[in-house]
């Protein structure tokens, strides 16, 4: 074994996590779904998401059979939704294609609706013994300081090199420890900003900290300036306090979520521009428009300056077709919605603050 996958495996046992909502078992479903959830969340976020979910489905054909707007719904929140679906897609070629129960190999795992080779990797490692190391952000981290790698990591050079220190050090046993301590020691201790070097077990293996890299290591991407865009919402309400939502197409943001309907942007003042859609789209006219504060929500790709626009109706609601839906003000703390939109209602006071 690799003085590296040794010094990993002693410190995992001694000083890493053992007490993660989805350690201690080796039941494929519940490591997937962890894995998943883990996805660019952070631990934190994902434990009340992954007992909810293990709550309304405790087992794998739950989640198959379950309508795909119900899982929707229970990740809202959690981001990058395209993770909801490929679990539900993921969850019905596992009923279809292999009778229930994941395959139990890498390659076979990685074949799955949602799961790349780390991913894999790491749930053949945790629940079959497996010797495949994993790669993901944290991880590239770890080895980009402990071996002076200087690339960016994410570019497909970088990537193989890191992929080859990953394979070269998978040790022949205890691959579910060795791995659990690379996750480990990239959240507790070599952490992206100040890690704890003096707590570290590489710290004299470690090229960064030989010489003092550990702030350049790794090389970040050149920040290209993020485009921005702006977008009204509208938060309407008819007298008996329903509120118009709107589906989202399946691909693009919030594909598959419940959103708000959305103002095109125009020329028009958003008043009024609210006015003229209600017409068109509803054949009413509001009874007050007041606009609420306008907030920014960061996307990987750009970022987004929201501006929510209270329409009131002073009656009932008009009749509204798909994708507009009315949803009664007690229904929206279960709905699919993206984690702005959630805010935006909590704050107009339509849903209660504590999640239910
Ligand atoms: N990140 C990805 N997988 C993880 C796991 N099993 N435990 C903690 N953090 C993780």
């Amino acid at each position: 074994m690799s003085a590296f996958a040794d010094r990993l495996i002693r410190w995992q046992k001694q000083h890493g996590r053992h007490d993660l909502p989805w350690q201690h078992t080796r039941d494929p479903y519940r490591v997937w779904l962890s894995e998943i959830m883990l996805q660019q969340t952070q631990v934190a976020t994902v434990i009340p998401y992954y007992a909810r979910f293990l709550q309304r489905f405790p087992a794998l054909a739950d989640l198959a059979t379950a309508p795909v707007e119900d899982v929707m719904a229970l990740w809202s929140g959690l981001g990058y939704y395209a993770r909801a679906r490929n679990l539900h897609r993921c969850a019905q070629t596992v009923m279809r294609d292999h009778g229930g129960s994941f395959p139990r190999t890498p390659e076979a795992l990685a074949a799955l609706p949602g799961i790349g080779r780390s991913t894999a990797n790491s749930i053949a490692t945790f629940c079959f013994g497996a010797r495949s190391p994993i790669l993901d952000g944290n991880v590239k981290r770890v080895f980009c300081r402990a071996f002076g790698i200087d690339g960016v990591p994410g570019a497909a050079v970088v990537d193989k090199q890191l992929w080859a220190l990953a394979e070269a050090h998978m040790p022949a046993r205890d691959g579910d420890i060795y791995n659990q301590a690379q996750m480990d020691l990239g959240a507790t201790v070599c952490t992206r900003s100040r890690p704890r070097c003096a707590a570290c077990p590489l710290s004299d293996l470690c090229v960064a900290y030989r010489e003092g890299r550990q702030a350049e290591l790794p090389a970040r991407k050149s920040r290209r300036a993020v485009p921005e865009r702006e977008v009204t919402l509208l938060v309407i309400t008819d007298a008996r306090g329903r509120v118009l939502l709107e589906a989202r197409p399946p691909a693009g943001i919030w594909g598959g979520l419940q959103s708000l309907p959305e103002l095109p942007s125009g020329d028009l003042p958003p008043q009024e521009a609210a006015a003229f859609w209600l017409r068109e789209r509803l054949g009413v006219l509001p009874a007050t428009v007041s606009p609420a504060s306008t907030f920014t929500h960061t996307f990987t790709h750009f970022r987004l300056h929201i501006a929510p626009l209270r329409c009131a109706l002073g009656h009932a609601a008009p009749k509204a077709t798909q994708p507009l839906q009315w949803l009664p003000a007690d229904r929206l703390a279960r709905a699919a919605l993206p984690a702005p939109v959630r805010a935006i209602l909590t704050g107009a006071g339509l849903i209660p603050d504590q999640r239910q």
